[in-house]
């Protein structure tokens, strides 16, 4: 069996702040700002956090609270939390095998894992790694059907069922964290290059013996001689199809019969399309603020949201969820559930699986803390009651 380095050791972080200073020292700049950079000034990356922050929690008190209950019916299944992995692209930069470990430590918790179509592992490499994954996939709005169409059939066929359609990425964000750190697709800068040595330890456990793996997925879609991360970079970035619109989103409906979930919509009015065309579920998202740089934090958008689509498709939350009490913030304002996305990634690029799965531990606990301390014990009884907008709003208590 193959022994892994497991990093500084996760299990003293107390919280997800604590594993992202961690996951910071472990990882090479570059791969750092990769993980944690957002779009130009980052102001929605900013946004993201402050959004949790200004909604202030008014608890009821003596309401008994030695159980909580934190299960989420969703797409079927009972989840015992309100949590999923969200797709994340070339984990593999972090931690040898990511992909595999972040699948392992949502299953060990019964919750579902969303691999990307950017993926280090292929789908076919994460079922069988990880056969009782509750996987779902996300894929980009690609230009070659026959590749699209292949991506859906491969899905299907591992046993997928819910298709996350990622509709804010048709270009890529402004990030110059990236333009800075490589001088061509995936060619590191001198600098960065002379960092990576100041790493050894993530050198041995990352990079050692095969150097970066490929993109899984569309490996098979590429010229032999552009097998490798620059030719995949180049690839994907060519097939995104700027044309992408609600007729070929209709289009896809047809050829998708299982769960199909719009991830990255912030205006009401797309969300009441997405009802139209029949969709089971959307993700208010705004790619962890890596995509336009200046729109709203995702949890502002929620309300507007959840009053033209709650109860009619899934409503789920990412970007910027960090503490249980914005998981509780988030299903209190209407989402079933929230995705993540860097929490789990600074918990795999510290510890691996065990680091994923420290992370999800973590959130779990605050989520129930925080139920029990609010006064509301059961998640399904919550609603925007114990909401106000800042501490220093005044309200009336009814
Ligand atoms: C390193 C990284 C890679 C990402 N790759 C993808 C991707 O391949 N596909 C996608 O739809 N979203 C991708 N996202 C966006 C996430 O799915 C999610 O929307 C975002 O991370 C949520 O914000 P948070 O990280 O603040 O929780 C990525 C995000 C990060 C941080």
């Amino acid at each position: 069996m193959r022994r892994y380095y497991s990093g500084p050791d996760y299990r003293r972080a107390r919280s997800i702040a604590e594993l992202a200073v961690m996951a910071r020292r472990r990882l090479p700049h570059f791969a750092w700002e990769y993980l944690e950079g957002g779009a130009e000034d980052e102001l929605t990356l900013g946004r993201n956090r402050q959004g949790f922050a200004d909604i202030a929690l008014l608890p009821r008190t003596l309401v008994p609270c030695s159980v909580t209950h934190t299960q989420r019916s969703l797409f079927g299944r009972t989840l015992p939390l309100p949590i999923a992995i969200g797709p994340t692209g070339y984990n593999a930069m972090l931690y040898r095998d990511a992909d595999i470990h972040l699948a392992r430590a949502a299953t060990e918790l019964g919750l579902p894992f969303t691999l990307s179509t950017v993926s280090t592992h292929s789908m076919e490499q994460i079922v069988e790694a990880v056969p009782e994954v509750n996987l779902w996939f996300q894929l980009y709005c690609l230009r070659a059907p026959k590749v699209r169409q292949d991506l859906l059939q491969r899905a299907s066929a591992v046993g997928c069922t819910t298709l996350l359609l990622t509709c804010d990425a048709v270009l890529l964000g402004n990030r110059e964290w990236d333009k800075r750190n490589f001088v061509r697709p995936r060619q590191l800068s001198l600098r960065n290059k002379f960092d990576v040595l100041a790493h050894p330890r993530w050198m041995a456990q990352t990079l050692w013996p095969q150097g970066l793996p490929n993109l899984g997925n569309l490996e098979r879609y590429l010229p032999r001689e552009q097998r490798n991360l620059e030719g995949a970079a180049h690839f994907i970035g060519s097939q995104m199809d700027t044309g992408f619109d609600w007729d070929a989103l209709a289009r896809l409906r047809d050829r998708w019969p299982q769960r199909l979930v719009l991830k990255g919509v912030l205006h009401p009015a797309d969300a009441e399309t997405a009802i139209a065309l029949g969709l089971d579920g959307l993700v208010v998202s705004n790619h962890g603020g890596r995509q336009l740089d200046g729109v709203p934090a995702s949890i502002d958008c929620l309300p507007a949201i959840a009053a033209a689509a709650k109860g009619k498709l899934t409503l789920l939350l990412d970007s910027g969820v960090r503490r249980g009490t914005d998981i509780l913030k988030a299903c209190a304002l209407g989402a079933d559930a929230v995705l993540l996305g860097r929490a789990t990634l600074y918990g795999v690029a510290v510890g691996g699986k065990a680091g994923a799965r420290h992370a999800l531990d973590l959130l779990a606990q605050e989520l129930r803390l925080a139920l029990s301390l609010l006064g509301t014990p059961d998640l399904n009884q919550l609603d925007r009651s114990p909401l106000c907008a800042s501490p220093s709003t005044s309200f009336t208590v009814s």
